[in-house]
């Protein structure tokens, strides 16, 4: 079946996730504030859901219209024909969003949308009620600005959920999140690769898996596939094609950290997540660390001392990746922090930022590109 399709990300990496679906082989985006939209069958939720590696979820969407009062939004409802994706049994689970529209209250807004959801249920099967006891449909009603849309959830678990990640330091970046660093930076595995703050290694693991064309999600599973419905060759026939297009990798990542246990966590990681062999792990203090290779790309999430007399720390930390540019100006930075005044303690302004939330934190992306060394 055709679909419009949805592909939801975090704020600030929306040309990125269409970027992704760009290369996958998707014209026509509609890119919005934390999605996109295109069209799809089957087949695509699929790729979707294997592939993007910046996407949250992969979403169908079944409706859109302007809904100022509860009748309008039972009525606009009631109009979609969800028997034709839903069986007699799905279980028609509601839940619900309201920005800045007259229909705030969004208890009230999901118990509207399931009674409308039956009602059309109803037309369609000829029958009063609905066990609900089969496989589960995820329908969303998120109201911004007074439109109301009407999505179902083909991912199930959030995408960022690889199934590699069972163990995490303190401040672990979301899988999502790390992948957006790697794509930003450009990185293809082509250069070494440093992350001198790694934790439990998301950064690192999100690059060995780009640079080998390793699909995040080909392992784990979507609630889409449960729906019977859903073709059950297509999954299995996506997965095996992913597993196909894996490369090697003869370029070094390397990850240092000064905490041991979280080290071993990013080692458990890596191997969950097949790159075991791609990356080193290394104990080291970064006010320690001593770059021996040429032309590094590092991409990195230091602390952001939260906590009280940290900030001196942190500022020394930025200080020395800073002198550390100034002498490796072959280097490619990428440093994702939530510190006031990163520039002035890094020593100089970066060539970009950018805007990004990591979870609820406001962070930058500061960029310093590699320079080529000025003739003597
Ligand atoms: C924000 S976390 C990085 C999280 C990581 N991106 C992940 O996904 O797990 C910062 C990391 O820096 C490490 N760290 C703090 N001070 C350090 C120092 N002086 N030298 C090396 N590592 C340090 C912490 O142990 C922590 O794992």
């Amino acid at each position: 079946m055709d679909y419009r399709l949805i592909a939801t990300c975090a704020f600030g990496i929306e040309k990125i996730l269409s970027n992704e679906l760009k290369e996958l082989g998707y014209e026509d985006l509609k890119v919005e504030n934390g999605k996109v939209e295109f069209d799809g069958d089957e087949m695509d939720i699929a790729i979707c859901n294997i592939h993007l590696r910046t996407a949250e979820r992969v979403l169908i969407k079944l409706g859109e219209f302007k809904a100022l009062s509860f009748e309008e939004l039972f009525q606009g409802t009631k109009a979609i024909n969800f028997g034709e994706l839903i069986p007699i049994s799905g279980k028609m689970h509601v839940v619900g969003k309201s920005v800045k529209s007259q229909l705030h209250s969004v208890p009230d807004c999901q118990s509207i949308v399931k009674k409308a959801v039956v009602e059309s249920m109803k037309k369609t099967y000829d029958r009063e009620i609905f066990a609900e006891t089969g496989a589960v449909y995820k329908i969303e009603i998120a109201l911004l600005k007074d439109i109301a849309t009407i999505t179902v959830d083909t991912s199930g678990a959030g995408l960022h959920r690889r199934g590699y990640r069972e163990h995490s330091g303190a401040a672990p970046l979301k899988e999502t999140l790390a992948a957006a660093l790697v794509l930003i930076s450009g990185y293809d595995g082509s250069r070494p690769l440093i992350d001198p703050f790694c934790g439990s290694g998301t950064i690192l693991i999100e690059a060995a898996m780009i640079a080998r064309n390793i699909a995040p999600n080909a392992d784990r599973e979507f609630v889409s596939e449960s729906w019977p419905s859903f073709p059950k060759d297509i999954y299995p026939q996506v997965r095996d094609g992913a597993r196909n297009q894996v490369k090697s990798l003869n370029t070094s990542i390397t990850g240092y950290d000064n905490d041991t246990y979280v080290l071993s966590t990013a080692k458990m990681n890596a191997k969950k997540a097949g790159v075991f062999n791609n990356i080193f792990f290394k104990h080291s203090d970064f006010m320690d660390l001593k770059y021996t290779e040429k032309n590094v790309t590092i991409i990195t999430n230091p602390p952001y001392g939260e906590r009280l007399g940290e900030l001196e720390t942190i500022r020394m930390l930025m200080e020395k990746m800073g002198r550390d540019k100034a002498v490796h100006e072959d280097f490619d930075m990428y440093v994702l922090s939530a510190v006031e005044g990163f520039e002035k303690a890094f020593g100089r302004k970066s060539h970009k930022n950018r805007k990004l939330y990591n979870g609820r934190i406001l962070t930058y992306l500061y960029q310093y590109f590699a320079e080529k060394k000025k003739e003597d």
